[in-house]
């Protein structure tokens, strides 16, 4: 059992056969987050560095859970606090941290393109946590293996992305991911935050009510609040009369529709707050998911020739 690829950059380009292998893969280590000790020794030996340059919650978390329920030795880096701060290079420093031997890195950067440099710096695996406007690939495969549990297949799976494209790695990861699997992929928003040119990509609509009324899914997208400075929308409250998801837009649409979000949310500005926590809302499975996820993705970039179910 081996993936195509020796590093996670971003989905794009990433086939069919490998997304199935991580999601089936996750299925089986999520059986072992539910045993009464989650841990299995699949990844004893081998050395993972968490290599943050941007805050992160869920995903740094995440990784380091998955890397300790695999019995890795991790070790985490974060700017701060670090001789980055005293100048040193990118490059320079992790070819240091390398020089200590280590087998995989899982790195989030706010500059996209930072992954596949890293591939060029060292001979250890990369994960891509995020990098700028470009991936967040391991986002997409836990938001699929959410879709594949409640659904049982992608194929054919209408998922409305919904917020600030242009800006959002998840939306990126998730469109190339989804539209693999077979998915029929929309994206929704205003203008000014639709990059140009995402016709040729999917279809684009302008209005949140039509596009409840065509998905089976509706994945929504943090705002980034300091885009508003920017002036890509003129104000929260218009952004939330406009593009907001309400109990009373679904209501409209008189059926059930699955709620996503990749966190963090902004209670009241892109999402009301019930409908975060309602009985639509997949959210959290998504986050309990990511561990299962990440877990399939270390053991499958590392080459470990250990069972999953030991
Ligand atoms: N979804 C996500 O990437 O969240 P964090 O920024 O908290 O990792």
């Amino acid at each position: 059992m081996a993936l195509s690829i020796s590093h996670l950059l971003g989905l794009r380009g990433v086939p069919a056969s490998d997304i199935t292998m991580i999601l089936d893969t996750a299925t089986s280590f999520k059986e072992i987050l539910s045993r009464p000790i989650p841990k299995v020794p699949t990844l004893r030996g081998t050395t993972v560095v968490n290599f943050f340059y941007e805050p992160s919650t869920r995903t740094r978390i995440s990784f380091e859970l998955a890397e300790k329920r695999l019995s890795a030795d991790t070790v985490n880096f974060s700017k701060t606090g670090s001789s980055v701060k005293k100048g040193e290079t990118l490059r320079d420093t992790i070819r240091n941290i390398a020089a200590m031997k280590i087998d995989m890195v899982v790195v989030r950067h706010s500059a996209a393109g930072v992954p596949l440099f890293l591939t060029q710096c060292v001979d250890a695996a990369i994960i891509n946590a995020g990098d700028g406007i470009n991936e967040h690939p391991t986002q997409a495969l836990l938001d699929m293996m959410t879709l594949r549990a409640k659904f049982g297949s992608l194929k054919g799976l209408k998922v409305a992305i919904v917020g600030d494209i242009s800006h959002s790695r998840v939306a990126g990861s998730n469109i190339h991911g989804l539209q693999t699997m077979g998915a029929e992929v929309r994206v929704c928003g205003p203008k000014t935050l639709i990059p140009r040119g995402q016709e040729e990509i999917c279809p684009v609509s302008y209005n949140l009510q039509e596009t409840i009324e065509w998905a089976d899914v509706l994945n929504i997208l943090r705002i980034q609040l300091e885009r508003q400075e920017s002036g890509l929308f003129p104000s929260i409250r218009e952004y939330h009369a406009e593009f907001g998801v309400t109990r009373r837009r679904l209501q409209q649409a008189k059926k059930d529709i699955t709620i996503m979000h990749p966190g963090p949310i902004n209670r009241g500005i892109e999402l009301d707050s019930d409908i975060a926590d309602s009985e639509f809302s997949v959210i959290l499975d998504q986050v309990t998911n990511g561990v299962a996820v990440r877990m399939a993705v270390l053991y499958l970039l590392s080459g470990s020739d250990a069972k999953v179910d030991q």
